[in-house]
């Protein structure tokens, strides 16, 4: 449930517009004490404009502490980056502008998965298996990672790994159209399996698109529904099938992407030099740390990182926390191959880009495959790896 602490009637109705009538409103962040106290399941607190920001940014701050599961979203009538950035430090989920509310619903369905989250319900147990699993993600749309994914997926294919793409944007996934694949079978078929889900089930749904290299593509259809759990087992299975594993994502902090990071042995973050990239990454950051997602788990590729665009990669490190893996520059190059359905790293082998993919794909493996383990070209590994997700969260 959500609470919203705010006296203005004005926008208490508006809130109530966007969130629906199930929200409680406490006039003062006393009352709000009070009241959590005694609902100690709310998943929620958006702070309105009449509280004052610093006294916002103390409550946010200490509630991490006390109620991490908690997301507290503060509205302002002018959102700027040092609003943001104080907000964000503090332990807030998000920042809305008053003349916006769009954001804000979307901002609480967030809190609400995290919660969810953290209760124990994605905390699901991970067994161990043979494949390394990557999962590309953002929180953002539009920065490039089905274009790291699919290239990833290729150079890994070309270094002799058996790997298999999956596209777990189940609502708008662009994998095959990248891949120029017209898939027979895709997620959306994973309802014919009637539970089942064995290696022979999970290769009916693949589709073969080169030596090496098989996609499980998204659904072609919208409004497809494929279950979390249902998610989670085939990326278990394939992970005893393949090599390596790569997962493109949607963009959202779904259970789809939560099933996801719990299989996953490295997270590999995508952002552009640009301010909404930086907060929608700040934020997924934030919430990975509530998740205990070790951040020597992370890597991040910043796209369309050129040098003129008023934010510098040094900026954006700094504020993310986080050191660039690579960075890739924006390139007339890696639209044309995206518009031929081709991977650069196969079609411009020389390109710097595609060699600065190329020897990333292979650090990923790198990095993650067990050092003991007996690694050889084409063949499988074997040998026990930590999992991204450390530790449960009490
Ligand atoms: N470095 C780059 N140079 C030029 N074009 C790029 C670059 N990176 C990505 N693009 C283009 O930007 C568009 C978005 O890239 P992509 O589809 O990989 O992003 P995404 O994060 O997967 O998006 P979505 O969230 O919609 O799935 C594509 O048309 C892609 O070709
Ligand atoms: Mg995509």
């Amino acid at each position: 449930m959500t609470t919203l602490v705010e006296q203005d009637p004005e926008l208490i109705r508006q809130v109530r517009e966007v969130l629906g009538a199930d929200v409680t409103v406490v006039e003062s962040l006393d009352r709000l004490g009070e009241h959590l106290a005694t609902h100690p399941h709310e998943y929620a607190v958006v702070v309105g404009q009449s509280v004052d920001a610093g006294a916002a940014g103390a409550f946010a701050e200490a509630s991490r502490i006390q109620q991490p599961a908690l997301g507290v979203i503060m509205l302002r009538s002018f959102v700027d980056t040092e609003v943001l950035a104080n907000a964000l430090r503090s332990g807030m989920r998000d920042v809305i502008a008053v003349d916006d509310l769009t954001g804000l619903s979307s901002a609480v369905a967030r809190s609400r998965t995290l919660s969810h989250a953290m209760s124990g319900t994605a905390d699901r147990a991970v067994e161990a298996a043979d494949g390394l699993l990557f999962t590309i993600f953002s929180t953002k749309g539009g920065v490039g990672k089905s274009l790291v994914a699919t290239n990833v997926a290729a150079a890994l294919a070309d270094q002799g790994r058996r790997v298999c793409i999956v596209d777990l944007d189940v609502q708008c996934g662009d994998v095959a159209i990248m891949l120029q694949l017209n898939p027979l079978h895709t997620l959306a078929d994973l309802t014919q399996l009637s539970g089942q889900i064995d290696p022979g089930g999970v290769e009916s749904l693949l589709s073969l698109h080169s030596e090496n290299l098989s996609v499980l593509a998204a659904p072609v259809q919208l409004e497809t529904h494929v279950q979390p759990e249902q998610v989670s087992s085939v990326l278990e299975t394939l992970k005893t099938m393949f090599d390596v594993v790569v997962v493109d994502t949607s963009g959202a902090f779904d259970d789809h992407a939560l099933a996801a990071l719990d299989h996953s042995d490295l997270l590999v973050l995508v952002g552009t030099l640009d301010i909404p990239a930086l907060k929608s990454l700040k934020l997924a950051a934030g919430t990975l740390d509530l998740l205990n997602y070790p951040r020597e788990r992370w890597r991040l590729v910043l796209n369309r990182a050129d040098s003129k665009v008023g934010l510098s990669a040094k900026e954006f490190e700094e504020t993310l926390g986080v050191t660039a893996a690579i960075s890739i520059p924006s390139s007339r190059d890696v639209l044309a191959a995206v518009n031929r359905g081709e991977t650069i790293v196969r079609s411009s082998a020389g390109h710097q880009i595609s060699k600065t993919l190329t020897g990333f794909a292979g650090g990923l493996y790198a990095d993650a495959a067990p050092a003991s383990a007996e690694v050889t070209s084409g063949g499988s590994r074997r040998g026990n790896r930590r999992k991204l997700r450390a530790k449960k969260v009490s």
